[in-house]
Formats: structure tokens, sequence, C-alpha cells
């Protein structure tokens, strides 16, 4: 025992760097940052230049000295360092600086003994608990930063003795209780940021007033409540300040116009109401404003615009009235304009766009009449047009034609008429292009042959006359071209056959004639055709059974004549429509059932064994027109007698079995969303248990095989009556939204919903309800969820280039629910059993069961109080936030490319307490990356996979600001195939596509 005791005194002296070592020559300070290191889990080969051997630290990696030799600062961001706080740092007696951000540190921050700290940078750690109390007690300290971490409870009342403190930042943790009042005695702040807490509600406290030096406030999404206090006024140095995300109510207190120095105001996404006052105008350096998503009324003073700097204004989503003041077309630098979704009315300023440099104008959604201002581009500068649903009149300016930088124009749903300017059709770089529903005239000009990035080009509903361009074969992006109620006329030109990306043509009512294309094999993507009501001729081209995804095809009252071909039966199609034409002959057997009647009515010399059809006769007298005028007669008229008697029967079975059901309440109410030829019957009478094929948090999905052969999916949802929105009762009070909180019922969301139409998206057929029960009828996905498929021993299945298409497929349909969606769509439940597969294994997003709306008649919901997501899906700020948004989905869809890339579920006991983003994080660091990589994939395709997987991680990135936009994440993926050879691009966070609009 005695023979121990000196060994262990050596020891503890070593441990306490007391001894000599055989590295006698390196300073105190080195020996320090030598335990510092051992005390960490520091990833292999990180700080090997920490040599025992030198003589000083001061060369080492992160390491700066002062010219005394003595360790001043010591700086490790970013390099993957685990484990507790290493105290021994606090006995380097000048450590002034210590930077420490960006790894794995904790649980526990021992931070009180560096004396001599001015500066402590912990943020993006690990760790946990309560804030360190003792960190005030740190006498020099200036900087401190400990966002990013799990800090949690109240923020500790020490923190009011902080003696030189200049900047605090807490965002992004955990923290309960109020915001504390007593921060208003830290009188040496510059600057106080503790957004994105999960703070108590209370007030704002009015003491932060006293902050004299404070120039940065960032208090975004702090549970803030009641109003904002006057005193804020006077914080005279003040440059950003930003409460946005809150529940502040009251007027915008006019004291803030006393803000002098402020540049930025961010009071977005509040309950604020009363008018904006008059005053902002005179703060010179104002450059930015953002009052959007609150209940302010009034008019738009007209000052707001006189500020010299203003580049950005946001005041979308209130109730403002009145017009755009004429100063707005003297502001010098206003570059953005967003007034979408309030009741301006009156004309927009005639000089807007000649003396500012605008570069997006969003008044959508108001009730502005008079002309678009001619001189809107001649800054040339304008990017985005748009101004859908209001009541403008007259010709759209010739010098948007000349506005060669436009990305998007969107004027729907207004008065203009006249010719649409040649320019415009051949604008460079719009990608959308929508006029629809005007009374827009002229053609479309041969000058579309340059539009080279025309993806969406939408002119229903116009007076348009003339042929379609054969140029418009040139426009090698186009997706969609939809201009159905126009006057066009003339053949469908052939280079339309051999536009690649067509996805939607729809052209019915129009005056087109001539055949159908033949040479069509290019419409690989085309899912929508409607040609109907023209005056198209000759034969169904056969090829139109070769389309790949066509689902919706409509070619009824036209004038075709010849069979229904055979191929068509390849097609799985929602609707098929071919009535009302010529057509003759028999029809092919899939089509020849009585679910199909509606689609071959009104073609007399057409046969099968539908009632109705063909009555006596084989078809041949039908080429006689006098025949086929009293053939159409007489169906007319027995489809008159068939209306009738129907209708007499319906009347009859209803009010017998309204007596007969009365007393078991069973009425089903079925409401379609697309044309389908079953009834709620049909539907019930599948819903066998034998036919369950899932079941989730929502409700049980049955495998629906209906009389008519087609194969659809239920969704039987849990429980009893549907849920209100919660947030319907919150903010739903004022008058904008009334009429939203009153039509907030699951009913008008399903609806929402059902009006979403896109290629990754699954098709919501209708809608069966009952008192107290709801079915959703989809299209049937034959091959399941992914997560089934990945997860099982059918992952064989799926290769690399099907989990890449998967993978882009998915990412498509969420970018349209964010980006395209107006009101934007935010999923809340993406997970890889939510993402099902076809046939040939394309992938649709499904299960819109949480799916919300995010804009509501221009209110933003604040929270969703009901649990969102899936266990390993779900983004790390909700946990405390409980607010989900776009970067939520895009959270849970790096997960899901997570899945694809190592094969692992997103939670599994081989991860111990980690999920997979953990797992797959803390694998790398150690390991690298081939061992997070699904063996079953080929390594062929490893750089691909890489890259994928790179994806992944950027989106499934813990602060949501890193999360790139949907959009952005598509384009990464493309960009994964697109290019051989890796082009690093930066992945830098796309923000104008997330910044609110009406597109
Ligand atoms: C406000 O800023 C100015 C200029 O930076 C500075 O001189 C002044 O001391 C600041 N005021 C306060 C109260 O800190």
């Amino acid at each position: 025992m005695g023979a121990f005791l000196p060994l262990l005194l050596l020891a503890v002296a070593a441990n306490a760097g007391l001894l000599p070592t055989p590295s006698h020559a390196l300073t105190q300070d080195g020996l320090h940052l030598l335990d510092a290191k051992r005390a960490l889990t520091v990833p292999d080969g990180a700080l090997a230049d920490w040599n025992p051997t030198s003589a000083t630290p001061c060369a080492w990696t992160g390491v700066t000295c002062d010219a005394a030799g003595a360790v001043t600062a010591l700086s490790l961001a970013n390099a993957n360092l685990a484990g507790p706080f290493p105290a021994s740092l606090c006995r380097i007696p000048l450590l002034a600086s210590l930077d420490l951000s960006a790894n794995y540190l904790g649980p526990e921050a021992a931070v009180a003994g560096c004396k001599a700290l001015t500066r402590l940078d912990l943020s993006v750690n690990s760790f946990v608990g309560p804030l360190p109390a003792a960190l005030a007690g740190l006498p020099d300290l200036l900087y401190l930063s400990l966002e990013g971490n799990n800090f949690s409870g109240p923020i500790p009342p020490s923190f009011a003795t902080f003696r030189k403190l200049q900047s605090l930042s807490l965002v992004n943790n955990l923290l309960g209780g109020e915001v504390p009042a007593f921060l208003g005695s830290v009188s040496t702040l510059h600057e106080l940021n503790l957004s994105y807490n999960p703070f108590s509600p209370g007030p704002l406290p009015s003491s932060l007033g006293g902050l004299a030096a404070l120039r940065v406030l960032w208090l975004a999404s702090c549970n803030l409540v009641g109003p904002i206090p006057p005193s804020l006024g006077r914080l005279r140095n003040l440059t950003d300040l930003d409460l946005s995300t809150n529940s502040l109510t009251g007027p915008i207190p006019p004291a803030l116009t006393a803000l002098t120095s402020i540049v930025q105001i961010e009071l977005y996404n509040n309950s604020l109401s009363g008018a904006i006052p008059s005053g902002f105008g005179k703060l010179a350096d104002l450059r930015s404003v953002d009052l959007a998503m609150n209940r302010l009324s009034g008019a738009i003073p007209a000052d707001l615009f006189e500020s010299p700097k203003l580049e950005t204004l946001h005041l979308y989503s209130n109730a403002l009235t009145g017009p755009v003041p004429d100063s707005a077309a003297k502001a010098a630098s206003l570059v953005e304009l967003r007034l979408f979704a309030n009741r301006l009315n009156g004309t927009l300023p005639a000089d807007l766009g000649r003396a500012t440099p605008l570069v997006c104008l969003d008044v959508s959604d108001n009730a502005i009449s008079g002309e678009i201002p001619r001189g809107i581009c001649d800054r040339g500068e304008l990017e985005e047009l748009l101004m859908l649903n209001n009541a403008l009149t007259g010709r759209i300016p010739d010098g948007l034609g000349r506005c060669h930088r436009l990305r998007r124009v969107r004027l729907s749903n207004n008065r203009l008429d006249g010719d649409v300017p040649g320019a415009v059709w051949g604008l460079p770089h719009v990608a959308l292009l929508e006029l629809n529903d005007n009374r827009l005239t002229g053609e479309i000009s041969p000058v579309i042959a340059g539009a080279a990035n025309l993806s969406n080009l939408v002119v229903s509903n116009n007076r348009l006359t003339g042929r379609i361009p054969s140029e418009i074969g040139s426009v090698a992006k186009l997706y969609e071209f939809s201009a159905d109620g126009n006057m066009l006329s003339g053949p469908l030109p052939s280079s339309l056959g051999g536009l690649a990306e067509l996805g939607r043509l729809v052209l019915h009512n129009n005056s087109l004639s001539g055949q159908l294309l033949r040479g069509i094999h290019s419409w690989k993507k085309l899912s929508e055709l409607n040609l109907a009501d023209n005056g198209f001729t000759g034969a169904i081209p056969p090829e139109l059974g070769d389309l790949p995804v066509l689902n919706y095809l409509d070619l009824s009252g036209n004038r075709l004549t010849g069979q229904v071909p055979v191929e068509l039966e390849n097609l799985k199609l929602n609707q098929f429509n071919v009535s009302n034409n010529q057509l003759s002959g028999q029809l092919p057997p899939q089509y020849a059932t009585e679910a199909y009647r509606g689609s071959f009515l009104g073609n007399p010399g057409l046969c099968g064994d539908i009632a109705g059809l063909c009555s006596d006769s084989r078809g041949r007298a039908g080429n006689r027109p006098g025949f086929v005028w009293m053939m159409r007669s007489i169906f007319i008229f027995a489809a008159v007698v068939l209306v009738l008697g129907v209708a007499w029967f319906y009347w009859r079975y209803r009010s017998f079995k309204k007596a007969k059901l009365s007393a078991e309440r069973s009425k089903w109410t079925l409401t379609s969303f697309h044309k389908v030829s079953f009834s709620e019957h049909d539907i019930l009478d599948c819903l066998d248990e034998d036919n369950v094929i899932g079941s989730g948090a929502s409700g049980k999905v049955y495998k629906a095989v209906l009389g008519n052969g087609e194969v659809v999916a239920v969704k039987k949802l849990w429980g009893a009556a549907p849920k209100k929105k919660d947030d319907a009762g919150s903010n739903g009070d004022n008058e904008g939204s009334a009429a939203a909180a009153a039509d907030s019922s699951f009913d008008a969301e399903v609806r929402t919903l059902s009006k979403i139409r896109h290629k990754n998206i699954v098709k919501l057929l209708c809608c069966c309800t009952h008192d107290d029960s709801k079915l959703l009828v989809y299209e049937y996905m034959p091959n399941g969820s992914l997560g089934d498929v990945l997860h099982s021993s059918k992952a064989g299945l799926l290769d690399w280039s099907t989990r890449y298409k998967i993978a882009l497929d998915a990412a498509e349909g969420l970018s349209y629910l964010h980006q395209d969606c107006v009101p934007a769509i935010v999923h809340r439940d993406v997970k890889s059993n939510n993402i099902l597969l076809d046939a040939e294994f394309s992938a649709c997003v499904a299960d819109f069961g949480v799916a919300k709306v995010v804009e509501t008649a221009g209110r933003a919901p604040k929270s969703m109080s009901v649990i969102a997501g899936s266990c390993g899906y779900i983004a790390p700020e909700y946990a405390y936030t409980l607010r989900v948004n776009e970067k939520s989905d895009i959270y849970s869809f790096g997960v899901v490319l997570l899945e694809l890339v190592t094969g692992k579920p997103p939670v599994d006991p081989e991860f111990g307490e980690k999920d997979l983003v953990k797992w797959v994080c803390s694998t790398i660091d150690q390991k690298g990356v081939e061992p997070v990589l699904d063996s079953r994939l080929d390594m062929s395709f490893k750089e691909e996979i890489s890259r994928v997987l790179n994806i992944g991680l950027i989106c499934a990135s813990s602060l949501p600001i890193n999360r790139p936009a949907m959009r952005r994440v598509v384009k990464m993926l493309q960009e994964v195939r697109a290019e051989a050879r890796p082009k690093l691009e930066p992945y830098y966070y796309d923000d104008t596509s997330d910044q609110g609009s009406s597109v």
C-alpha cells in the first residue's frame, strides 16, 4: 500500500502538468494546451502539430501568442472536437480569446475559471443544461456567443451583472422563462441576440430601451406578446431591429421613427394592427423594412418611400388600403417592393419604374386598377413582375418586351386588353409567363423562338387568334403550354412534337384544326393532353398509347374519325374523354365497360358492351351526315329521358334512403377532384381488413380494387370529427382572415390539396365524408413506399440510378409544394414512408395528413400545436420552437437522402443514442465516407453517391438558415448527374426564392 503512494502522487502531479516532462523546453501554456488536447476527443490527424517537443506552442494550429510568447488566443472552430469543455485552458493566464465554435463539446460548459477572457465563442456545440451563471463573473468579457447549443432553463439573473459585455448571443437554444427585463441593466451591450428560443410568452421588456449603446436587437421567435414598448425609440445607435415571428400586438409605436441610425426593421409575422406611422421616411440610413404578415390597416404613408437608401419594402399580407403612393416612383434605391395580399386600390404611380432600379415588384391580390405603368422596366433591372388578381386595364406596356432580365411575369386575372407586345413572347430569361384570364388579343409571335428559358406559358382564357407558330418548337424548356379558351386556329405545328420537356399541353376551346400530331415520341414527360372542343380531324394517333406518363387525355368535342386505337390500353389514365367525335368501330376490350361510358358518348359509330353505344347499326351508316344528325338527336333525347329518369329515381331513392337511414346516420358523400368513375359505395365495399396495405399516424390505407377493375388507394382517417385548424382561433379575428377561419376546416384543406397537380405529388382523386369519418381516395402506387422497399429484402430493386431518380422526383414534388403553390404548402411529414413508387419506380410525395397551407388569406399561421413529423425526421429546431416551415421539410428530406445513400432507416438500434443524421456525421468524421454508403450500391457511382450524401447533409443542417430552398436542392441534385466532373460551386443559400412572395 505504502509503496503505491509516491507513484500515485507522481501520477496526480503529472496530470496537473506540474512535473517537468521530456519536453521540458515547452512553455507552461503549451503544457496546458496539451492537457486540453488530451481531455478532448480529437479526430485522427488533427492538431498533429501540437507537438510536445516544440519549445513554444505559438506556431501550433489555432494558437496565437503575444510578443512575449504567452498564449493569448485559441481558435479551433469547426475542428470536429468532442468531449467536455477542457478546463485546463482556463489555466493559461493571458488567454483572452477562445473560439471553439462548431464542434461537439458538451455536456457542461465549465468556463468560470477563464478569468482573462474578453471573447468566448462556444456556438454550435452540444452543451446542455442551464446557462453557466458564473460567466457573468468574467471581469473583462466583451463578447459571448453560446448560440446553437441546447442550453435550457431561464436566463440566470447573474446575467444582469456583466461588467463590460458588448455582445451577447443566445440564439437557437432551448431557453425558457420570459425574456428577462434585467438584461436592460447590461448597459454596455452593443448587440443582444436571443432569437429562436422557446421562451414563455411574455412582454418585450421596456427596460431594453435603456441599452443606449445597442446596435443590434434580434428577438425573432422569442414568444413575445403584447405591445412594442415605445422606449425602444430611444435606441439612437440601433441599426438592426428584428422582432419578427412573435405575437406582438397593438400599433407600431411612432417612437420607432426616432431610431435615427436604423438600417433594417423587421417586424413581420406578428399581429400588429393600426396604421403604419409616418416618419420612417426621414431615417437617412434605412434600407429594409419588413412589416409583412401583420394586421396593419390604413394607407401606406407617402413618406415611407422618402428614405434615400430604402431598398426593400415588404408590406404583404396585411389589410392595407388606399393606393400605392406616388412617392414610390421617386424612391431612388428601391429594388424590391412586395405589397401583395392587401386591399390596395387606386392606380399605380404612373412613373413607377422610371427612376427606381426595381428588380421585383409584387402587387398581386389587391384591387388595383388602371394601367401597368409604362416605364415599369425603364431601368432594365426588373426580374419579377407579379400583378395577378387585380383589376388592371389597358395594354401590356411595349417596354416589357425590352425588359431582358425578366424571369417571372404573372399578370393573370386582370382586365388587360390589346395585343400582347410581340417581343414579350421571346424574352430570353422568362421562365413563367402567365397572362391568363384577361382580354388580350393578337397572335403568339414567332419571336417565341428566343424564349430559351420559358417553362410555363399560360395564356388561357383570352382572345388570342392566329396559328400556333412552328417556332414554339424551339422553346426547349417548355413544360406547360396552356392556351385554352382562346380563338387560336390552324393546325398544331409538328415542331410541338419535339418538345421533350412538355408535361402539360392544354389547348381546349379553341378553333384548332387539322390532324393530331404523329411524331410525338419526344413527349416522355407529357402527363396532360387536352385538345377538347376544337376542330381536329383524322384519326387518334396510336402513338398516344406510348406516352409513358400520360394520365389525362381529353380529345372530346372534335371531328375525329376512325377507331379508338387499342394502343391506348397501355395508358394509365385518370381522365379519358373522346366523347363527341365521329369515332367508329369496336372499343378496345379494356375500355368496353360501363365505367368508361362517359368517355365515349356522342360517337354514334362506336361499338362496345356499353348500353347506349352502337345500339343497332355497326356504324357503317354513321358516315352520312343526316344519319349522324338523326342519331345525335335520338341520342340526346334518350340522354335527356335517361337523366330525368335517373333524377326522378334518385329523388325517390333519396327520400327513401333518408327515411331509412336517419336512424343509422350513415350518409357518405363523395367529393371528387378528378373525374372518377366510381361511387362512394364502390369504395366502401372494398374496405376489407384483408386489403390493408399500410397504417400510419393519421389512418389506415387500403388497396381497393373497384368493380371496374380500377385500383385506388383509400386512406381511412382515424378518429372522430375533423380537426379544426389550430391557428384559426388565435388569429382568425381580423377581417381579412375571417372567411378563411370560417372555412378552415379539414375540408378546405383537402380541397386545396386536391388542386395540386404535379407529376411527383400523389393525386388525390376524391374524398368521402361521413359525419365522423373521412376517406381519402388516391391513385394507387403499385410499388408501395420508398421506406418499405428500401428497408426490406426488396432493397435490391433499387439500384443507384433508381435511387437517384427517386431523390430527384421527390425533391421536385416538394419544391412544387414549397415554391410553386400559392399559398405555399408545408408537408410536415416528409419521410421515406410518404414517398410512393409507381410501377416504373417514379416517386410521388404523398400523405398530406398533417400538411398545412402556409399562408391563408394573408395570414401566416403562427405555430402548429399538433406535433408533426415522425421520429428521426424532425428538424432539431422543432423540438423547441414547435414551429414548422419549409425548412423543417427540407431537414426531413435531407434524412430521406441519407436513407437512400446509406440504405439505413432514420433511427436504428445500431446508432445507439444517435439518429441517422448524427450517425452519418460522426461516422464520416471518424472513418470517412466509405463506411456510411450502402454496400449494396454499385461503387462505380461512388462520386455521384457521395455528392448526393453531401446534399443530404446540407439539407439536414442543424441551423435552418443553412438549408437550401427546395428549388436549389433540385438544382443541386440535377448537377450531380449533369456534370461528369465535379464543379465546386458553393452551395450558398438561395434566399431569393425563400422570401415571401405570392409566387
Ligand atoms: C453611439 O455611436 C456613436 C458612434 O459610433 C458613439 O460615439 C457613441 O458613443 C454611441 N452612443 C452610445 C450611447 O454608446
